[in-house]
């Protein structure tokens, strides 16, 4: 099938064009490396062996989507274009609903008049602001805490609210809980041009002595050791969440249209705590930190309920907290080694 995949030389999207590529699709990326490298396609090919089909476009050019749009038959489309800094959301909200919003609303608007139908759309756990419990299932109220979180909010609000446009669309939102860990061969990871706001790229600069020590936001929280705990998940467990989600788009024998929100996570929630120990234990390294004031905006735990994400998409998570430290770090470590090569 023709997969035209926005962001695919980010972080989640190279991955799951990796995952594309495996199966037999034909990829076409979108991105306009405001946030990302060429250096992802170029891995992308090597990984696979086989080719991608790039175009340097940003979603809010219209003439150049047109064009694209007009040049190729698409049979479904995987939008990650976006900004994705939850802070940086806080200090610049109008770039967020520029980037995020407006981008997808053209998205969609072009994707309609070119007859495309099926639609996977990156969305996040951010959606739910601080749940009332956990583990969080998709049926929890939609609360958005910052520009980011409303940004894809409004963004499944245009998808499900407008749906009567567009009734015969196949469409899933997949809400991310944290994503970490990077590709088993070390050419592909969490690689953000501007600084890092998450916790794993701040303790892979503590591991590769670009920082001095991991600051940890909090202690004080009403979780098993006072940190915040978090859902994390494997960047290739989430990619092939994708595939499947893919799959049953194009498959499913849902006769109408549909719009399905999904949460994609382990159904496990971790401290900060517990990944600094585990990195430490998987790598061999240690990771200095000093427990300073909660980070603005943050909540106490979130983790999700798996139950839909099975029953619906087959999929569930297989990589365990080890690999994801163990995939993270062996990432870092041959970036470092590409970076000294290339200085
Ligand atoms: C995790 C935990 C921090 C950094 C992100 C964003 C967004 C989303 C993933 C997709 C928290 C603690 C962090 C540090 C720390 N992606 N921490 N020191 O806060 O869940 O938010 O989730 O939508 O990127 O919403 O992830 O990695 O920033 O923080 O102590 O230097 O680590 O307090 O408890 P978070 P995170």
């Amino acid at each position: 099938m023709n997969i035209l995949v926005t962001g695919g030389a980010g972080f989640i999207g190279s991955h799951c064009c990796v995952q594309l590529l495996d199966e037999g699709h034909d990829v076409t990326v979108v991105d306009n490396l405001s946030n990302s490298s060429i250096e992802a396609i170029y891995n992308i090919e090597l990984i696979t062996g086989k080719k991608i089909n790039f175009f340097e476009i940003d979603l809010l050019d219209e003439e150049g989507m047109n064009n694209l749009f007009q040049s190729k038959k698409f049979d479904a489309v995987i939008h990650f274009a976006g900004s994705k800094s939850v802070s940086e959301s806080v200090d610049f909200p109008l770039k967020y609903y520029f980037n995020n919003v407006y981008s997808s609303i053209l998205l969609i608007r072009i994707m309609a008049k070119y007859d495309i139908k099926n639609l996977i759309f990156s969305s996040s756990a951010t959606v739910y602001g601080e749940p009332s419990s956990v583990p969080i299932n998709e049926s929890f109220p939609i609360k958005g805490m910052n520009p980011y979180a409303i940004s894809k909010i409004k963004v499944e609000e245009h998808l499900r609210g407008n749906f009567h446009e567009y009734p015969d669309w196949r469409i899933i939102l997949l809400r991310y809980f944290n994503p970490i860990g990077a590709h088993k061969s070390g050419l592909l990871g969490d690689n953000p041009n501007d600084k890092p706001n998450n916790l794993m790229p701040f303790i892979l600069k503590v591991a590769s002595m670009e920082e001095e020590y991991l600051e940890v936001f909090g202690n004080d929280y009403e979780t098993k050791d006072g940190t915040g705990v978090r859902d994390y998940i494997h960047v290739s467990d989430l990619s092939d969440a994708h595939v499947s989600s893919l799959n049953y788009l194009l498959s499913s024998d849902e006769k109408s249209g549909f719009c399905h929100a999904l949460n994609i996570g382990t159904g496990r929630g971790y401290s900060v705590l517990e990944i600094i120990e585990t990195f430490e234990k998987i790598n061999n390294k240690n990771i200095p930190y000093k427990v300073v004031d909660r980070r603005p905006g943050d909540i106490s735990q979130s983790f999700t309920d798996t139950e839909l994400s099975q029953r619906m998409l087959k999929w569930s998570a297989k990589k365990d907290l080890n690999d994801m430290c163990k995939d993270s770090w062996k990432w870092k470590q041959s970036e470092m080694k590409r970076k000294k090569y290339e200085s």
